[in-house]
């Protein structure tokens, strides 16, 4: 779908990233005259919805708009809003949807604001359809395969009075070395591989966010090396399915192979990645986590349900017995592992037998923390027409059991590391008393103790004095 395919400039180079640097200094131009006209600076927010991809791809947009010269500040105080959106649940659409109402009085009082909408949502034709109709205020709607084009499209809606529409239904195109801002100094999100292949019947991300791409490892480490280089001493690893990195390129490279590679850079200390499917969680990576100095001892293997016959439904690709022998086995070579995972609740057809299955897989994994769900129907995907829908007021007690239980064991394996020496990661100062700061030890868990911070981007050793329930106060220990 596309609303304007006018030439906008004869002189653009064809070539990417050559032809986004063009655009953003046409924009910077035209922002130049627009500020001249207010006497003031410009300013931009982008207010990210959904999962780490999307952050990251927000990063990127506000990388672009720094280039082209926007301040960035809050959304209150914006000229330019920019929603990157989700859509794996529908409650994440119903957000937007209601920001986006109370916009529409704001911008008819600023004439300089503009309002962009992008990320998953925008995949869907009948969200753009509803956009079009009801929400003619928004300026620009772009999607997940093209957020590089931003400053090519908001210079289109600068050169004509027209909403501007860019949405593309998939593509096999990864533009590299474009401007990008990072919210953390000391620690970053790298994607390695865009889209899924996996087609779980729930979810709508493969709709949205395409195939499979993996980005070539040369790009990777190119890119984690400058981020060290720039004081990034932690990386987060990004993809849906990352134990599937590399198997569709050109020379195939797996997961594990890509961590070696990436464990060898000097002066990066912390390696964490996510998600990793069960299916595809392969003894070369275990070992590889075994043996490393720099990976986290933290695995994210989200099991989404505990009964087969439903794990079967969801096309998730493991039984109930896969997924607990992969969890022994992990559990064995990696002792210290901690485990944390994704379920969900009220798939359809869930009967209490199902869900007690999950409540047992609960009980014998033990996680470290779990992110729970209540099922919910994404047009377009084939559980959405899944016959056996099951009642709210019944998934809310499952729900609430599952919390339950879920809250209970973390407290009691939180407790059991109380006591001992860990490294953690400074943070930030601690929002609550200006006293402490607040670090993240490898399984991700939160630690405030008293301390400078001057410290923060470093890795220290603190005592875990006192276990709060899901995070620790400590103090800092002696080398
Ligand atoms: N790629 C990751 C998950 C990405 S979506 C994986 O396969 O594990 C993050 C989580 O949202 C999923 O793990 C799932 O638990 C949840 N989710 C996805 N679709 C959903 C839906 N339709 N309703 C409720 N939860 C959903
Ligand atoms: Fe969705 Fe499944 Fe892909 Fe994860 S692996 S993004 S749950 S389809
Ligand atoms: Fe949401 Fe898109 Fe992530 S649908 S969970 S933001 S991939």
């Amino acid at each position: 779908m596309k609303e304007i395919s006018v030439e906008i400039d004869q002189n653009a180079p064809v070539k990417e990233p050559e032809r986004q640097f063009f655009f953003m200094e046409k924009c910077k131009e035209e922002l130049k005259k627009q500020e001249t006209e207010l006497g003031r600076k410009l300013t931009a927010n982008v207010t990210t919805f959904g999962c780490q991809m999307n952050a990251r791809d927000s990063e990127k947009i506000v990388g672009i708009l720094e280039t082209i010269g926007y301040e960035m500040v809050e959304e209150e105080d914006a000229d330019f809003i920019i929603y990157n959106t989700c859509t794996v649940r529908e409650n994440a659409n119903l957000k937007v949807y209601g920001r986006l109402g109370q916009l529409k009085k704001k911008k008819q009082k600023n004439p300089y604001m503009r309002l962009a909408l992008c990320g998953c949502m925008m995949q869907e034709d009948v969200v753009v359809e509803k956009i079009r109709k009801s929400y003619r205020f928004v300026d620009l709607i772009f999607g997940t395969h093209n957020i590089y084009k931003v400053a090519e499209l908001l210079y289109q809606r600068m050169m004509t009075d027209r909403m501007v529409i860019d949405i593309w239904k998939d593509t096999d195109k990864i533009v590299e070395d474009l401007p990008s801002e990072r919210k953390f100094s000391f620690k970053a999100g790298v994607n390695v591989m865009y889209g899924c292949n996996n087609f779980c019947t729930y979810c709508i991300v493969p709709y949205v966010r395409g195939r499979e791409r993996s980005r070539e490892p040369k790009d990777i480490i190119r890119e984690i090396e400058k981020l060290v280089a720039d004081g990034v001493v932690e990386i987060m690893l990004l993809g849906q399915n990352v134990n599937s990195y590399g198997k569709n390129l050109e020379h195939p490279v797996s997961f594990a192979q890509l961590l070696q590679e990436i464990e060898k850079i000097e002066g990066l200390k912390r390696i964490r990645f996510m998600t990793s499917h069960p299916k595809d969680l392969s003894d070369e990576l275990i070992e590889v986590m075994k043996h490393s100095k720099k990976i986290c001892k933290h695995l994210h293997l989200p099991v989404q349900a505990g009964s087969t016959r439903l794990l079967k439904e969801m096309n998730r690709r493991y039984t109930k017995e896969d997924y607990l022998a992969l969890v022994d086995k992990v559990k064995k070579e990696i002792p210290d592992i901690s485990l944390t995972t994704d379920i969900m609740v009220g798939f359809p057809g869930e009967t209490e037998e199902d869900f007690l299955e999950t409540m047992d897989v609960v009980k014998k994994v033990r996680y470290d923390a779990a992110y729970t769900f209540i099922y919910s129907k994404r047009t377009g995907t084939p559980a959405a027409v899944m016959e056996n829908q099951v009642p709210e007021d019944v998934v809310k007690e499952r729900f609430q059991r599952l919390l339950d239980e879920i809250q209970k064991i973390s407290a009691e394996l939180t407790k059991e590391d109380e006591g001992t020496i860990q490294e953690v990661l400074v943070e930030d100062e601690d929002s609550q008393d200006t006293q402490l700061i607040t670090g993240r030890l490898s399984n991700n868990l939160l630690v405030h103790f008293k301390g400078d911070k001057s410290l923060i981007g470093q890795l220290v050793k603190v005592k875990l004095v006192e276990c709060k329930g899901f995070y620790y106060l400590g103090e800092l220990a002696e080398d």
